[in-house]
């Protein structure tokens, strides 16, 4: 149809003139490019090696002074070799796409969303035409290449995975996620002051954040700050006529001062909000409601246990501290919290 009956406001100009490529005109052009294309994509299995020798032999405190300033000598590396792979990659890409794939213009016409059966058949000569232009099977090694370099990227993935930690075995778990610093005779200290607290400096009502007195210990900051995650407390003193004191845990606190975990059960924020009259703990994240006064336990909530207690008593100066550990793994539920066995009233 000419422009006129189509009644467009500004006549079709067409294509433009279709300028040929170097290495459309000279072949030697055309195999120099096929060259570097490939040398780039066989430099990406080096760099991948090279990626997965520093994972395993660079020491991970290793450090690398460049420019005047220092490094983690691994991440760097690691860095580097798995940045370069992936810009090698897509410089092949984009070298391949410009030098060598057809860069011929084409019209293609509108029409209905449905293709009719004549149109699928085009589209599948087109692709085969497509498949010859991107001159794959003439030089197959790109073709090789490029999905070879693709796929060493994997590798890299997959290694780092060994990153999110040691495999959660039962004996890992016991070492690791179920143990925190808290053992028999530590004492119970001020959060942050470090401040050893008597059981003649709680008054009824009141609850005080605190950590075992072995934290200040820890040089390592990564460690101090792990312990700390996992051994933090809140201690409250409460009406020993007023609460509901089990049994098994009548020797776990003082004149009604007892200690808790502060980690949240439900996915683990650390919680200190106290209802003196009630004797509730609210965790402020999504609202779960522990029951200081009956062993911890969630009275509202989308916590699925309760919170761990700290079994305490006093030393010979009058110190608290603590019995031993506690008996249940602290923090947020775990599918394998249930291979414990020894679980007691009130610890779920
Ligand atoms: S973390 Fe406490 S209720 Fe969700």
């Amino acid at each position: 149809m000419s422009d006129k009956e189509l009644d467009l406001p500004v006549p079709d100009p067409g294509l433009e003139e279709h300028p040929p490529r170097f290495t459309d005109v000279d072949p030697a052009a055309a195999d120099r490019s096929y060259r570097q294309i490939v040398a780039m994509l066989a430099a990406v299995p080096v760099l991948v090696i090279a990626f997965l020798v520093v994972y395993f032999a660079v020491p991970r405190d290793a450090e690398l002074i460049l420019f005047g300033s220092t490094f983690k000598m691994q991440t760097t590396l690691l860095g580097l070799t798995a940045g370069f792979a992936t810009l090698l990659i897509g410089i092949a890409a984009i070298a391949w796409a410009r030098s060598l794939m057809s860069d011929e213009e084409i019209v293609g016409e509108r029409h209905g969303a449905a293709s009719p059966p004549e149109a699928r058949e085009r589209v599948l000569a087109d692709l085969e035409i497509g498949i010859d232009a991107s001159a794959i099977r003439r030089r197959k090694l790109l073709g090789t290449g490029m999905a070879g370099a693709l796929g060493m990227m994997l590798l890299p993935a997959v290694v780092s995975l060994a990153d999110l930690g040691p495999w959660p075995t039962a004996e890992e778990r016991a070492k690791t996620i179920e143990k925190t610093i808290w053992a028999e005779g530590v004492r119970l200290v001020t959060d942050v002051t470090n401040v050893p607290l008597k059981a003649t400096d709680l008054v009824v009502g009141q609850l005080v954040n605190a950590q075992p007195e072995n934290l200040e210990h820890l040089e390592d900051s990564a460690e101090y700050q792990i312990a700390k995650a996992k051994a933090s407390i809140i201690v409250v003193r409460m009406d020993p006529n007023s609460i509901k004191i089990p049994e098994s845990r009548r020797d776990w606190q003082v004149d009604g001062i007892l200690c808790y975990s502060k980690i949240c059960t439900h996915v683990g924020c650390p919680i200190s909000l106290w209802e003196q009259q009630t004797h509730h703990l609210l965790c402020p994240c999504h609202q779960s409601t522990f029951d200081l006064g009956n062993s911890g336990v969630v009275v509202f909530g989308p916590a699925a246990r309760s919170l761990p207690q700290l079994p305490i008593t006093t030393d010979a100066q009058g110190y608290l501290v603590a019995r031993g550990d506690f008996t249940v793994p602290v923090g947020p539920s775990f599918f394998e919290r249930d291979s414990l066995k020894d679980f007691q009233e009130g610890d779920r």
